[in-house]
């Protein structure tokens, strides 16, 4: 039989492994940017193993994720991880139900290196091999976080290249209520971080930098935008980068902790405040948040803190399971193959660095 037939028969398989109540493990691979990360995940919510091998050490000399040397790197650790992930979750490969794998977005030689390893295998071991939107992977890694969670609820998307407030109305399907006008906030900390001098990875910097200042610089006025559920980072951007270089032509000392935390508490507050009120327009008791800057701590209080105060329920990722990792697409893998009988599951998938929501 060919590898195509044999897959569709294993599709039907694991659905109705799963009406029967029995484990089905997906072998989830992320290699979107610069983590080389492998996941055995259980019945969609239960993670057996996610090695992630971070290149951020690499990257740190050249000031940000240079893409070639990301794809490289992908290739020289992909088969260690994969072994390292076998071994924690103790499987082998003959006891893995499908392949997953991020297709997009993301960096493109970079993502070629996870798609074209995961194809590999799927082949050999005549799996099916599901292709996984990176930004749905983020959301979905709160059903791992919350084992309880069930759609529909408010999700807040905060990566390095999105920015939305969306209404998660199943499994498969989510309405956009908000989103950035411009830059998305992951790449306004980044290149804030980088024009303050703490340079990359410009999130986390700025977020422990932040700690030792205080929120006395006021970068945005009230705009338009603020009755609108859609934000615009390009702006804040702008006034602290024209702040710092006033300071510089004036000869001015710079306090990089105040920079640092004016410029997070902006960012942040313009999000908090319209994620409460779609969650109160839609009727909806629950909030998540998903992506990079979701590890963010000022806005893990701040959203904590507004949700208490308006009787909502918040649901967040562990700080490891919001940076990029390869649980999460797994637990969105399950989620495409249980639920969508339509899903793509052969070999025809090739990397798409622009895929959109
Ligand atoms: O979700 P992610 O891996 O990016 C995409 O998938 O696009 O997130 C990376 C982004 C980077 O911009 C990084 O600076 C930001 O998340 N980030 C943070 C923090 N940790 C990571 N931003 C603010 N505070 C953090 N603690
Ligand atoms: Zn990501």
């Amino acid at each position: 039989m060919e590898y195509q037939e044999i897959v569709k028969q294993k599709v039907k398989e694991i659905q109705k492994k799963v009406q029967n109540g029995q484990d089905v493990l997906i072998l989830a691979i992320e290699s979107s940017c610069d983590e080389t990360s492998i996941a055995v995940v259980k019945n969609g919510r239960e993670v057996l193993s996610n090695e992630i091998a971070s290149q951020i050490d690499i990257h740190t000399r050249f000031g940000g994720v240079v893409p070639e040397v990301a794809s490289r790197n992908h290739i020289l650790c992909i088969n260690n991880v994969l072994k390292k992930s076998l071994q924690t979750a103790n499987v082998s490969l003959d006891d893995i139900d499908a392949v997953a794998v991020t297709y997009g977005a993301g960096l493109s030689g970079a993502l070629m290196v996870g798609v074209n390893f995961a194809k590999g295998l799927a082949l050999s071991k005549n799996l099916p091999l599901v292709a996984v939107n990176h930004i749905k992977g983020h959301i979905s890694a709160n059903y791992i976080q919350n084992k309880e969670l069930k759609p529909p609820f408010i999700c807040l998307v905060v990566s390095g290249g999105h920015t939305a407030i969306l209404k998660i109305d199943d499994y498969m399907h989510h309405t956009l209520i908000g989103q950035t006008l411009d830059d998305a906030i992951g790449e306004a900390f980044d290149k804030v971080a980088r024009v303050v001098g703490l340079g990359y990875p410009g999130g986390p910097k700025i977020d422990k930098e932040a700690k030792k200042g205080e929120y006395n610089l006021h970068f945005v006025k009230k705009s338009d935008l603020d009755k609108t559920y859609n934000v615009s980072y390009s702006g804040l951007k702008t006034a602290v980068i024209n702040y710092l270089h006033q300071k510089e032509q004036n000869h001015e000392a710079i306090n990089v902790a105040d920079v640092a935390c004016s410029f997070q508490h902006e960012a942040v507050d313009m999000l908090v405040d319209k994620v409460i009120r779609a969650a109160k327009e839609y009727d909806l008791k629950t909030v998540a948040m998903a992506g990079g800057v979701a590890a963010n701590s000022y806005l893990r209080e701040e959203m904590s803190k507004k949700c208490l105060q308006n009787g909502l329920e918040l649901t967040y990722p562990s700080l490891i399971l919001c940076t990029d990792n390869g649980a999460m697409i797994g637990a969105e893998a399950y989620n495409n193959i249980v639920v969508d009988n339509n899903v793509c599951y052969d070999l025809t998938v090739s990397p798409n660095p622009s895929l959109k929501l």
